[in-house]
């Protein structure tokens, strides 16, 4: 089956980031928040992401005036119903996730692939709500979606070969590269990031470094682009933490234990760059 029509359920920092990368690639889109005021911001986020990238002179106007006629921005579940992939980029709660896996599922035609941008929950589990499994799959997506070049399939115990094959078709369009991995809690990337990232922590908590020496260490002896404590504020210490826990809760082994200075950093609400603080200070 060839994806003609796409819909993007969720606007934050992930969503917004697939959405421009869809458009951009030629799909109309359907996308939806869960009020006006949530809408008007992803929509904004993704002008303003494609006019740094006209400034950059890496996309002409044309091109981009053409990406935005893509657009079709909704508060209507039924708007989706002529998309032959909708994929949730909805708050990690799999409640919320089953319940709008239950109505794109009635709304939906038979042949649509329903996905889900989850880093960590059960997506047979969104499956089982649906009269679909077979077509239900991740699509796990890496921030910030327009320089990554990754994206995880994540495919269940009852995911088809034919919806595997179709998003990885989908997947390849948009210029990513694609690896399949099973559906367990942090499937491939996460699955050794956070472990990493919540050793970086723990090595704060016992003093063995500074946080800035943390980072050079491991930018300039392994070449990455951060280092573990700017890039854990850059995904969110509340992601990390949930994410920690989800894999802690399904395989209880203690490396995926979080540091009491990370459930700290996350009560008092310092999450990383969202929040403005996290262990650096984005305030200025
Ligand atoms: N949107 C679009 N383009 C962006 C961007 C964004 N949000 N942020 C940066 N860029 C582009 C810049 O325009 C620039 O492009 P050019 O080189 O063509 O000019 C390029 O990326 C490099 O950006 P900068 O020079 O501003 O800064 P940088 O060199 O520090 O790169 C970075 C920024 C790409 C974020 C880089 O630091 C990086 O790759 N960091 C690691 C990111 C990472 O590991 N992400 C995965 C997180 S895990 C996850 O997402 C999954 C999960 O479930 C938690």
């Amino acid at each position: 089956m060839e994806i003609k029509k796409v819909g993007v359920v969720g606007l934050g920092i992930m969503g917004s980031g697939i959405v421009e990368v869809c458009i951009r690639s030629g799909y109309p889109t359907v996308i939806s928040e869960i009020n006006q005021g949530l809408l008007d911001k992803g929509m904004n986020a993704i002008k303003s992401s494609m006019e740094r990238a006209v400034k950059k002179g890496k996309l002409s106007e044309q091109d981009q005036n053409a990406a935005l006629g893509r657009l079709t921005a909704t508060l209507k579940t039924e708007d989706f119903s002529g998309c032959d992939l909708v994929i949730e980029v909805i708050i990690e709660n799999m409640e919320i996730k089953k319940k709008l896996f239950t109505d794109m599922d009635k709304i939906c035609p038979p042949h649509t692939i329903l996905a889900s941008n989850t880093s960590c929950l059960s997506v047979l589990e969104m499956a089982s709500v649906t009269k679909r499994v077979p077509q239900v799959v991740g699509l796990h997506f890496f921030n910030p979606v327009p320089v990554m070049r990754l994206i995880e399939i994540v495919r269940t115990i009852a995911t088809s070969e034919e919806t595997i094959e179709t998003v990885k078709s989908f997947g390849q369009s948009l210029d990513k590269t694609l690896v399949i991995a099973q559906d367990a809690p942090g499937f491939i990337v996460n699955r050794l990031l956070i472990p990493y990232l919540l050793d970086a922590i723990h090595m704060i908590e016992i003093g063995a470094a500074t946080k800035e020496d943390i980072d050079r260490g491991m930018e300039l002896g392994c070449n990455h682009p951060m280092g573990p404590l700017t890039l854990a504020d850059f995904i969110g210490l509340d992601t990390i933490y949930f994410i920690a826990n989800a894999m802690y809760e399904e395989f209880k082994d203690p490396k995926y234990a979080s540091p009491v200075l990370l459930k700290k950093m996350v009560t008092i609400g310092n999450l990383g760059r969202k929040s403005g603080k996290g262990f650096y200070d984005y305030k200025k």
